[in-house]
């Protein structure tokens, strides 16, 4: 079985005394984690990150990668940026971004791309409002936005990592429960098995709230690889937590 992969998303929050005390923190309970585990980070805190965190089990991530490779776009950082810093993962298509920011599946699947091309592995957010949960259109929006990184990355769909996070859920104390979790999930996993034989392989992140007291039950569905976890990666015993219990 793959070692299952917990990524925290400190979205706009942190300090460089702040990050070092977290860090630090984290460092000293880690031990041998038995999963994969990130830290999402401001792009302004990748060189502190790069430093805190070499030579440990912790990969370094960011939360958006511009999807041009150089030139004339005042405010974004390139991908290859990213990879002067060691970065190893990147949030794409946050539903904060696609919200705030506009982002539209097209622009998603392109940072995507870009990523890709930088050998940087993408996780791919995806997820329903309650409006569109209420009028039963989950399944139909998860898939209309990961249908979109699937038709611009194609066979390279099996280097991506997925995050739902159904956007109610998120940073509200109310997390889906496993069930509903693990159902769209299921319709993930479907998705990307039709359209590489290696699904198996690509983790699902569930994230909206997970914390140390429901992390072990949603990470012990079948299809549910690991975590994107917000509010919970700001504190280093919950975050410890989380961790522990991914299995
Ligand atoms: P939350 O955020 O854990 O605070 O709900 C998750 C996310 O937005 O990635």
């Amino acid at each position: 079985m793959k070692k299952k992969l917990i990524a925290g998303n400190w979205k706009m929050n942190g300090s460089l005394a702040g990050n070092e005390t977290l860090v630090k923190g984290l460092l000293a309970g880690l031990g041998s984690p038995a999963c994969h585990v990130a830290l999402c980070v401001p792009s302004i805190y990748l060189a502190q990150m790069q430093a805190l965190l070499n030579g440990s089990a912790i990969d370094v991530g960011a939360q958006d990668v511009s999807p041009h490779e150089v030139g004339a776009y005042t405010g974004e950082i390139s991908g290859a940026m990213l990879n002067e810093f060691g970065t190893r993962y990147v949030l794409v298509g946050h539903s904060e971004r696609r919200q705030y920011h506009f982002e539209t599946d097209a622009l998603v699947a392109s940072k995507a791309q870009r990523a890709l091309a930088c050998g940087i592995t993408p996780i791919v957010c995806v997820g329903e409002t309650l409006a569109e949960r209420e009028a039963g259109k989950t399944e139909e929006v998860v898939k209309r936005q990961l249908a979109a990184v699937i038709h611009t990355n194609g066979h390279c769909i099996s280097e991506i990592v997925v995050a739902y996070e159904p956007v109610w859920a998120i940073g509200t104390g109310k997390t889906a429960s496993v069930e509903q979790a693990q159902q769209v999930h299921a319709v993930l996993r479907a998705q990307l098995k039709a359209a590489t034989p290696q699904a198996d392989r690509i983790h699902i992140l569930y994230g909206g709230s997970m914390n140390a007291a429901n992390a072990a039950q949603l990470l012990a569905q079948p299809d549910i690889d690991g975590g994107l976890v917000g509010g919970a990666s700001l504190k280093a015993a919950d975050f410890l937590s989380i961790i522990a219990s991914a299995l």
